[in-house]
């Protein structure tokens, strides 16, 4: 049989992120499988509506239905993205759920490459606590400040206890900084009046194409087992110095490295290593 190309499911198509990464998936020869409880606006590959919180519903997607062929590896996007949207038993049973299954399922049928969308919340947004140094890496342990932060820090235990189960298991978790598409930069200068406007996330975005990048390099990734990187732009949302912003908002954190004008306090320097991402897209470059 000639080769096909490889087909990616990935759930939460049709959100923010989704439509960037089904995209940019589809733009580098991938076959996709769009999965989400909503159509998207604009359907990749082929659409397939499925309740993530239903395991059976999320076998059978996985493993292919009717003209639905199945699927070689998993990227999982899909949950209430923010804390506060909807009450938190909500947000714990939707998100915790949706992963169970996700992981679950693709196990089950076979598949050996996961990659999910955890969270810059993991990290100890809003930062009411200070955080330990800037910029802020995967090298401390998470601090997570609300259930939906609490769910990816589980999310990213299971990650490890399902890949210790299974070696050959590769199960990679971005923790994506604010996403962005090209129509919010419009707002960014209005950012600069108040430093304390941004300070909840160390004034950190991701633009949406830089975001499907990371997540089509780790996809790509050989590695096997469960590893997490921090997903940001290379800069920051503020005209002002990276350096004078943590010297008026976070006096006396630990300043690690020499800061670039406009550096990212998100590290991204695990993400460019291992995974060899380098964003793209600057809000600058738009606005
Ligand atoms: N947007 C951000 O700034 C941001 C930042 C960090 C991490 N994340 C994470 O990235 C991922 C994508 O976020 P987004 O901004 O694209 O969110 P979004 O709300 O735009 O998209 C999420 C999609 O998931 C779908 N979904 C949710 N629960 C589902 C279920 N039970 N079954 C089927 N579909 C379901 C929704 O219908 C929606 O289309 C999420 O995991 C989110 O937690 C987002």
């Amino acid at each position: 049989m000639p080769d096909q190309p490889r087909r990616v499911a990935v759930t939460g198509a049709a959100g923010r992120l989704g439509r960037a990464v089904t995209a940019d998936l589809a733009a580098h020869g991938y076959d996709v499988l769009s999965l989400d409880r909503v159509r998207p606006a604009e359907v990749v590959g082929q659409f397939l509506e499925v309740d993530l919180t239903s395991y059976g519903e999320v076998v059978e997607a996985l493993a292919g239905v009717d003209e639905h062929r199945p699927a070689d590896a998993v990227v999982h996007l899909a949950a209430i993205p923010a804390p506060g949207l909807r009450t938190n038993a909500v947000t714990f049973a939707n998100n915790a759920r949706s992963s169970y299954d996700v992981y679950a399922a693709a196990r089950a049928v076979g598949i050996r490459d996961i990659v999910w969308a955890s969270s810059e919340t993991v990290l100890g947004l809003p930062f009411d606590t200070p955080p330990p140094y800037v910029p802020v890496d995967e090298e401390y342990a998470p601090r997570p400040e609300s259930t939906y932060s609490l769910v990816k820090v589980l999310e990213e235990e299971m990650a490890r206890q399902l890949c210790r189960w299974d070696p050959g298991l590769k199960m990679v978790g971005l923790r994506f900084s604010n996403v962005m598409h090209v129509e919010d930069y419009a707002q960014f200068p209005a950012f600069d009046a108040d430093p304390l406007l941004r300070k909840w996330n160390l004034w950190g975005y991701v633009d949406a194409r830089d975001g499907a990048q990371a997540v089509r390099l780790a996809l790509e990734h050989p590695a096997r087992g469960a590893d997490v990187f921090v997903v940001a732009n290379a800069d920051t949302v503020m005209s002002r110095s990276s350096a004078s912003l943590v010297a008026e908002v976070f006096p006396g954190v630990e300043v690690r490295g020499d800061l670039g004008e406009h550096e990212t306090l998100l590290s991204i320097a695990k993400a460019r290593r291992v995974l060899g991402y380098e964003p793209r897209h600057s809000w600058r470059d738009h606005v």
